[in-house]
């Protein structure tokens, strides 16, 4: 065990269920399961977690009622049929030496979808609409209370059955616990409104229903929000007002940290805090609620690599760690650390893409560094290869490197040329953007993927038929990838105009003014725009869409846009670019067709996508050999895309 990481790899006991070490997987909902069910796919995610050495793994939001569908895949806890699923992890999970919990979820009015369409009713402590989700609620009735506290009671029973080691009430980011904890959710002038211990009486209501059902020996705790971080969300002094409440009821054996709220725009951001908010940012708010409680206290938040997670025990603001994403990216994390092999772990860099990301697109869960994540049915296992083939890869962006990983691994002899001097393709550029320097960690990890896979790199060299007739290779890879598109825009030649690329490289100068065109509505528009407003710069971004960064996570969308507000950069949607003349731009309305002029432009700065890199395709036309192209050179699209194929090319070699 490595000494460095001694308080991370102490076991912790609550009641009668110890953990092996202090690093757990918070729950997050994976839309793995099918039919409100757990399967197959979702009991392999999770073993790969506690295979890599997770203390603790819990499970993503459970419905406790028919009324907490929040989206149409949510796990449901409400029948005996859901039982079996939850043996399923928790025997999948134990056999590795790992605990499991489950979380119990009612989100109130946080309702974002129905399962066919329809809005549907959402229920709520009182009429108070939703900001983000637009809803407005119906008020519970007392007989609706009874049946939502008793199906708490009920789905923490079958979880009991089922073998799971404990529970974990969800009222943390505005969900129903949480809209009756709050003043302003909460408007009731009945026993559960009005007074703090009115309404705190759900809350305390739930804990004993899941008390009685589990028993003893098992777990019970609870989520919250250490401070919710919404205009109307609950503070931190009234959140450690009932914690402080609840430690004396004596009744929950931990408390599971968190920030934010689904409510609102702000409040969301903290669900899943993307890169441009600093790492461990939430241990203050659970060092807080340690105070007032005498029960471990878990928290989770930006927590990505395991010298951050000893600091915060080490200080004494958390009792455990939540590493999740941390372990969608790697799930050998632990195991990894507890070996001292830290190098070797595949950071998370929080760009939220494929995890969360995928989630809000109704998609199952993956990670653009680590596609075989929510594929463990089919990559789970790295397969030898039958047969040593000698491979060439061309191209050493994200996807031609885990091309050549994935392929070394499975024990092909693989040299991958890098025209230029550095591997990293497009990343290099992208993680200049402004609070996406943590973007470059995909590189250093995929760089350190194929060094331990034995991949021979060769900088500084294309790829051309004369080298690939000399190696003779059994496969080639073509990653090429992408360059700038520049399509041909009425008065160009008079204007100045320059693509992203130039301004990343440093190549041109922009003027005190500058329009940024952005056709594909993602991080690279948005970034542009912040990183020349904060040097100075009068910045029009003009989008060919709704909103600056519409085609990007929402979290990371709605931080960027924030952001771009405080730093004043004027934004125009629903905007073509249409032509230029001197330091005019001519803009079109998306919908009206009517021009949208915009004067006194000394730089416009063109982020107007890609266009594949064929010119190595096109000079293999006539190649005879096993080829195959991935990522930006077939379509230009995003890291992820160019990743997961480049695990696919690799796993078919
Ligand atoms: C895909 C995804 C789904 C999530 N779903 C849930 C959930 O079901 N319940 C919950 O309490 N938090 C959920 N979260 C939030 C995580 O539990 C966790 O608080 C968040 O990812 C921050 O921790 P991290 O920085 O270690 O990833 C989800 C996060 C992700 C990435
Ligand atoms: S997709 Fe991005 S944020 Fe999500 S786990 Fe992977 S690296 Fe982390």
């Amino acid at each position: 065990m490595d000494s460095r990481f001694s308080k991370l790899f102490s076991p912790l006991t609550l009641r009668g269920v110890t953990l092996k070490n202090r690093i757990f997987s918070t729950g997050h909902d994976t839309n793995l399961a099918a039919g409100g069910l757990i399967n197959d796919r979702l009991v392999a995610y999770h073993r790969a977690r506690a295979a890599g050495g997770a203390g603790l793994v819990i499970l993503q939001v459970s419905g406790v009622h028919e009324s907490a569908r929040y989206t149409s895949h949510l796990l449901m806890a409400i029948s005996d049929e859901s039982i079996p699923g939850y043996r399923a992890v928790a025997d999948a999970v134990h056999a590795h030496g790992c605990r499991v919990f489950a979380q119990l979820f009612h989100p109130g009015r946080e309702i974002m979808e129905s399962q066919d369409g329809s809005l549907p009713v959402a229920y709520a402590p009182s009429v108070v609409p939703n900001e983000r989700f637009h809803v407005m609620p119906a008020p519970l009735t007392l007989a609706l209370i009874r049946e939502i506290v008793a199906g708490y009671g009920a789905a923490a029973g079958r979880m009991a059955r089922a073998g799971i080691d404990g529970v974990e009430i969800v009222a943390s980011h505005g969900y129903l616990p949480a809209q009756f904890l709050n003043s302003r959710t909460n408007r009731r002038e009945d026993n559960y409104g009005g007074n703090f211990d009115n309404r705190l009486r759900f809350l305390r209501e739930v804990i004993a229903a899941c008390r009685a059902a589990v028993g003893p020996e098992r777990v019970v705790g609870m989520r919250i929000s250490g401070s919710e971080l919404d205009h109307d969300g609950l503070t931190e002094p009234e959140v450690l007002e009932a914690c402080r409440a609840l430690a004396g009821d004596g009744a929950l054996d931990y408390y599971n940290v968190i920030a934010g709220s689904s409510a609102s725009i702000a409040g969301a951001i903290h669900i899943v805090p993307p890169m441009a908010i600093e790492t461990g940012y939430v241990a203050p708010f659970a060092a807080a609620v340690r105070q007032v409680v005498d029960k471990p206290v878990f928290v989770a938040g930006r927590i990505n690599q395991p010298q951050i997670a000893e600091q915060v025990l080490a200080s004494g603001h958390a009792d455990l760690c939540g590493m999740t994403r941390a372990m969608i990216c790697d799930p050998e994390m632990p195991a990894k650390t507890a070996a001292g092999r830290l190098d070797d772990i595949r950071a998370c860099i929080a760009c939220n893409q494929a995890c969360i990301g995928h989630f809000h697109l109704g998609y199952a869960i993956s990670c653009i560094q680590h596609p075989e994540t929510g594929r463990e049915l089919e990559y789970g296992a790295l397969k030898p290869a039958s047969r040593r083939k000698r491979v060439v890869v061309a191209g050493g962006g994200p996807g031609g490197m885990k091309a050549a990983a994935v392929a070394a691994a499975r024990g092909h002899d693989v040299t991958l040329y890098e025209a230029t001097g550095r591997l990293g393709g497009q990343a290099l550029l992208a993680q200049q953007l402004p609070g996406r320097a943590e973007f470059g960690g995909i590189v250093t990890n995929l760089t350190r993927e194929m060094e331990l896979a034995g991949v021979k790199v060769v900088k500084g060299k294309a790829v051309d038929p004369a080298l690939l007739a000399e190696l003779e290779p059994d496969a080639v890879v073509l990653a090429t990838g992408a360059r700038p598109r520049r399509p041909a825009i009425e008065g160009a030649e008079a204007a100045h105009m320059v693509d992203v690329w130039q301004l990343l490289r440093g190549e041109v100068n922009v003027g005190a003014s500058a329009l940024v065109a952005d056709w594909r509505c993602d991080w690279i528009g948005m970034g542009v725009a912040e990183m020349l407003a904060r040097a100075g710069c009068r910045v029009r971004l003009a989008v060919n869409g709704y909103v600056p960064g519409q085609r990007i996570q929402q979290y990371v969308r709605d931080q960027g846009n924030g952001t771009l507000h405080k730093l004043g950069v004027e934004v125009i949607p629903y905007a073509r670019l249409y032509g230029a003349d001197g330091d005019t731009v001519y803009l079109q309305h998306m919908s009206s067709g009517e021009p949208i002029i915009c004067e006194g432009v000394d730089t416009v700065v063109l982020a107007l996508g890609h266009e594949q890199e064929t010119a190595l395709a096109e000079a293999l036309a006539g190649w005879p050999g096993e080829l195959h192209r991935i990522g930006d050179c077939v379509a230009p699209r995003t890291a992820e895309e160019a990743v997961l194929e480049g695990l696919k090319v690799a796993s078919v070699l």
